[in-house]
């Protein structure tokens, strides 16, 4: 069954009712029944949410052990979970180490090895590249003759195959749509398109041609080394980006691609090569060692897990951080959060947003500041179609105004609607 409805439309609070993770969830108000034959497993939007191990395989083994699995078949078990989402690593890798895509993957390793009756899996290919989401779909449809699937997917064309049944639902309309895949979408297609619901041959429009302007932040041979890795997170790497150009960065899972955005962003130094941004501190070339405070009005960086930069308590005091808090700053905050359908959420806690209002709230906080370069890590996952192009247009203003634009992204459809050039990055031997 494949679950549909807008960013922030109840899709994941209806998976964690499934998965009877609501009672214990304080201040939460429930009313009418719901009834479960036998046991979910649930994969959270957020697989770092449920990765509580330090080592991969201990991960996948806890609810192994949980639910007194005979000790001689874990380990076989573990292995066999880690071969069907083609984790990279052995069972010993660090599992603060990973790329997202990687922690997807295991996450996803630890729910499959339970084999729960029901499996609910919220946006499962999120963060995976087309490899990882291919082998996801063939361990899918291998489970599905015998697991009831309870999927949310904003990429549907893929998700169709594997689909009897879907269901669309829109807080507090509830369900607006229940049939097989054919009728849902040739009855009610308009009405869903109209909701913001993604359809299997939605279109999103290429977006104006800019002049593109001078370099503003380079790396030559720049490579990284996290501290005591064995291998290289990204390999020697020279890309230029110019003002009112949008990059595309591209790769697999742990290719390097939220590394590179970090080293352009200043966040992480080279660990060979150098990265130069003269055109914005004429004294000081290099982003790593500029002042934090500096940082938000040259370049501004979205972090793949927007979790990761929320630091305040309200949603409008986190769009405030990086800037003086001024009246003109407090202008733009209100707007933006306008604009992305954040406006009823300004007094929320950041981390009580749905995921896509998260990606969302995290992109704000980066525009206000009015960076020069934005280095944004997966802009748009989580996005209904409405809110996709809400960001596309925005992206789309910010280089008419000569703004520099890096993504990482694993979405062709962001791709095709705003790339001017891609970068294509292979994982460092
Ligand atoms: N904090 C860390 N410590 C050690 N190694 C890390 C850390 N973060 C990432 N890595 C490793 O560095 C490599 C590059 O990771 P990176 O996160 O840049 O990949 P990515 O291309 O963004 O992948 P994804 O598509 O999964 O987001 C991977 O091998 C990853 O396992
Ligand atoms: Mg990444």
């Amino acid at each position: 069954m494949l679950l549909l409805g807008p960013s922030g439309g109840g899709k994941s609070s209806l998976l964690l009712a499934i998965a009877g993770l609501h009672e214990r969830s304080t201040g939460a108000e429930q009313e009418g029944v719901l009834r479960v034959e036998g046991e979910a497993g649930i994969l959270f939007q957020d697989p770092e949410a449920q990765i509580v191990m330090g080592r991969a395989g201990d991960d996948v083994a806890l609810g192994l052990e949980e639910h007194c699995v005979p000790t001689a078949e874990i380990g076989a078990r573990v292995d066999a979970a880690l071969r069907a989402v083609a984790f990279p690593y052995g069972p010993e890798r660090r599992t603060d180490e990973l790329s997202g895509g990687e922690k997807q993957r295991l996450a996803l390793a630890s729910v499959l090895a339970l084999r729960p009756q029901v499996l609910l899996l919220d946006e499962p290919t999120a963060d995976l590249d087309a490899d990882g989401a291919a082998h996801l779909y063939a361990a899918l449809e291998r489970l599905s003759r015998e697991t009831t699937v309870v999927l949310v997917e904003h990429r549907i064309a893929d998700a169709l195959r594997l689909v009897d049944r879907v269901i669309a639902i829109d807080g507090a309309r509830g369900v607006i749509a229940d049939g097989p895949p054919d009728t849902i979408f040739r009855s009610a297609s308009r009405e869903l398109e109209r909701a913001g619901f993604w359809l299997p041959d939605a279109r999103v429009a290429r977006s104006r041609a800019t002049h593109v302007g001078a370099p503003l932040v380079e790396a030559r041979d720049a490579s990284f080394r996290y501290p005591g890795a064995r291998a290289a997170a990204l390999a020697p790497t020279t890309v230029e980006l110019r003002e009112g150009e949008a990059l595309a960065i591209l790769g697999g899972n742990g290719a390097g691609k939220s590394t590179l955005l970090q080293l352009l962003g200043g966040l992480l130094a080279p660990s060979s090569g150098s990265v130069d941004a003269s055109p914005l501190d004429r004294r000081e070339p290099a982003p790593a060692r500029w002042p934090a405070r500096a940082l938000p009005s040259r370049i501004g960086l979205a972090f793949q897990d927007p979790e990761h930069q929320f630091i305040a308590r309200r949603a409008i005091d986190d769009v405030l951080v990086g800037t003086a808090g001024d009246a003109a700053a407090r202008a733009r905050a209100a707007g933006l959060l306008e604009r992305l359908g954040l406006a009823h959420l300004r007094d929320a806690d950041p981390h009580t947003l749905s995921g896509g209002e998260k990606r969302r709230l995290g992109l704000a906080g980066i525009l206000v500041a009015q960076p020069r370069a934005l280095m944004l890590d997966e802009p748009t996952y989580g996005q209904d179609l409405a809110t996709f192009r809400e960001i596309v247009t925005l992206l789309d203003e910010e280089r008419v105004k000569g703004t520099a634009i890096a993504f990482a992204t694993h979405e062709p459809a962001l791709v095709e609607a705003v790339a001017d050039r891609t970068l294509l990055l292979e994982r460092a031997a």
